[in-house]
């Protein structure tokens, strides 16, 4: 079988900085490996091969509530979780049972931009919020919903990515969560919660969740193994109400297919449930942490005064802003004659020219070597722009 030797868009023989994968060496293959054997080798394994359960794996979503217990002294029953085949499946999902088109929708500026692809799929109608080193600024927010209500235009929800935001690794302040919950009550919107990089922290504490914050009313929470296991098991879960989760394991979808990937989820749960979790967390997150590291210090060898960058507390993610003279198209263009690529700032705007300075460097992917030489020739070549 001719499998595609390299994942979505990397070119062979690139430096692909603007691929938010897991790196190849970061994936516990051998773990997941000596699982299936044990998966393999249960005497009712053959019912992993047919149609699961709407609601998903039960001895997972046991595992997820428990484990929230214990990390966040959250307590969420099973009628609160859902198994889903990642993040994505429930962002595409919550859209489609919370939305129509025309709809309106509050996004931070800038987004997670395959997100946004999502939205714009549905024909929703994006209003952008500017966000700062804090996250989203609460007076624009507050300003934008006066504004949509005078128009009759209530947004259906908020979608953010609180904790190490894609694009710009930026970590959502407790304070304006709170004051997110309050709007979020007062002008009757829900909260999608995209919490993917929760487990990839490089510090102790983060802010509690919205759905914490909230007690559980009108927040959707999501979670990946996308990020700690591997993309390709495609496991994830929602946390939500528990109406809002019935409605969901009884839409047409699942009825239909039933609940997400039983197979996969079988061997993540065996993963959970085995005590290994911990230790893989730990140990990736020292893995991230170093190729953080060595990011910001070939930053601060490489870059000119004149450009900007975030210093995340833990995701995947740096997002940077050029000098004043510099386009991120120009940028791209020289850096493409060096075989190196990034993401540009503009896909993550609703209007994309806000992020025509702007780009999105990823150190989850490539080896430490790339990672130095890549930011070291980014900086050569800004240097020569910002001095024609
Ligand atoms: C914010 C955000 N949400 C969702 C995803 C995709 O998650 P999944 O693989 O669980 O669909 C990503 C992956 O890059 C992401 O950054």
């Amino acid at each position: 079988m001719a499998l595609q030797p390299t994942p979505q868009g990397v070119v062979a023989g690139s430096i692909p900085l603007f691929a938010g994968h897991p790196a190849h060496e970061l994936l516990p293959i051998s773990t997941v490996r000596a699982l299936l054997d044990a998966v393999w080798s249960e005497p009712d394994v053959v019912r992993l091969f047919n149609y699961g359960d709407e609601q998903g794996n039960r001895q997972l979503i046991d595992f997820l509530a428990a484990r929230r217990q214990r990390s966040e002294k959250l307590t969420v029953c099973r009628e609160n979780l859902m198994i889903i085949g990642g993040s994505t499946w429930g962002v595409e999902m919550i859209t489609h049972h919370l939305t129509g088109p025309g709809d309106t929708i509050l996004v931070d500026a800038p987004s997670y931009r395959d997100a946004l692809h999502i939205f714009r799929d549905a024909k929703l109608d994006l209003q952008s919020i500017s966000i700062d080193a804090g996250g989203l600024i609460v007076d624009e927010m507050d300003r934008r919903l006066r504004d949509l209500a005078s128009r009759q235009r209530p947004p259906k929800f908020y979608y953010v990515v609180p904790n190490f935001q894609n694009p710009t690794g930026i970590t959502l302040s407790r304070e304006r969560r709170q004051a997110v919950v309050d709007l979020s009550q007062k002008y009757g919107f829900a909260i999608v919660e995209d919490d993917v990089y929760r487990d990839i922290r490089f510090v102790d504490d983060l802010p509690p969740s919205f759905y914490a914050l909230s007690g559980g009313e009108k927040v959707l929470r999501l979670g990946t193994f996308s990020k700690t296991l591997a993309p390709g098991l495609r496991i994830g879960w929602l946390i939500a109400s528990a109406e809002t989760v019935k409605r969901f394991v009884n839409s047409g979808m699942l009825r239909m297919g039933g609940g997400a990937n039983p197979f996969t989820a079988a061997i993540v749960a065996d993963f959970c449930s085995s005590g290994r979790w911990d230790g893989h967390v730990a140990w990736l997150r020292d893995q991230y942490k170093l190729r953080r590291d060595c990011a910001l210090e070939a930053l601060d060898a490489a870059m000119p005064s004149s450009t900007k960058w975030t210093k995340p507390e833990g995701g995947y993610f740096i997002w940077l802003q050029l000098p004043a003279n510099v386009t991120v198209d120009e940028l791209e263009r020289e850096a493409k004659a060096h075989h190196v690529y990034f993401a540009s700032g503009k896909g993550f705007f609703v209007h994309p020219e806000d992020g025509a300075h702007h780009l999105r460097l990823s150190f989850s992917y490539v080896p430490l070597e790339d990672l130095k030489s890549g930011i070291a020739i980014l900086g050569r070549v800004i240097k020569k722009l910002e001095g024609r």
